[in-house]
């Protein structure tokens, strides 16, 4: 896990339209065309955008790199400090690379790093009812299911319902990823 790089515009903008039909789904709504929103100037105005609001603390942009080359994003998002100590987790994940325990490592590893050193208490995760591979990864890591929340999120072009998925840091007083290793027996 590491920083975007100015120099992932292409490699992003390549991966995010080869894989449209797999991400838009369970992808914000948005005016303009999928292509359009998936350009490398796209990704220059989004990198500067998301390093602004993680120097100020309130987001941390993470590129996923499998063998070497760009396959996906995790972001933990909307952090609030004070007594929530809290933020939302996002992520996609290339549909080449898909099916191997790739974002499951990656999203344990981020979670170990917002539970440590950034000092936050829980993390949720929204997910509509029919994303399987999404609801079995954060099962996998120990997230519990907490709530439905009705017509959430515009995704998709439309109003969906979303189930909460919530891990809170004394739920994996080990770390995620130890947890997920005993429990798999690796
Ligand atoms: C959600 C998403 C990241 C999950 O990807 P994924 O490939 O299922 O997740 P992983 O890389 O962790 O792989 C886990 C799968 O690999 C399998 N696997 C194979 N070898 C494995 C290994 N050595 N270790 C762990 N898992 C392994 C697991 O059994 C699991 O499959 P299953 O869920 O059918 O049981 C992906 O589907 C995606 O990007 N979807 C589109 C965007 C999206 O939905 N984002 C989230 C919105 S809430």
């Amino acid at each position: 896990m590491v920083p975007l790089r100015r120099g992932d515009a292409q490699e992003w903008a390549r991966l995010r339209v080869a894989n449209e039909s797999w991400l838009s789904p369970w992808e914000p709504s948005a005016g303009a065309a999928w292509a359009d929103r998936h350009s490398p100037a796209a990704f220059r105005a989004l990198r500067r955008a998301s390093s602004r609001r993680a120097r100020l603390g309130t987001t941390l942009p993470f590129a996923l790199r499998y063998q070497g080359r760009l396959a996906g994003q995790v972001t933990v998002d909307n952090v609030v400090r004070g007594a929530l100590r809290s933020a939302q987790l996002g992520y996609w994940l290339d549909r080449e690379v898909a099916g191997r325990g790739v974002a499951s490592l990656a999203v344990a590893l981020v979670c170990d790093h917002a539970f440590g050193p950034v000092g936050l208490h829980r993390l949720q995760a929204d997910i509509r009812p029919g994303n399987g591979p999404s609801r079995r990864l954060v099962e996998r890591l120990g997230f519990r299911q907490e709530g439905l929340f009705r017509s959430y999120l515009d995704i998709d072009g439309a109003w969906r319902d979303h189930l909460g998925y919530a891990l809170v840091a004394e739920d994996v007083p080990g770390g995620v990823l130890a947890r997920w290793q005993q429990h798999a027996g690796h």
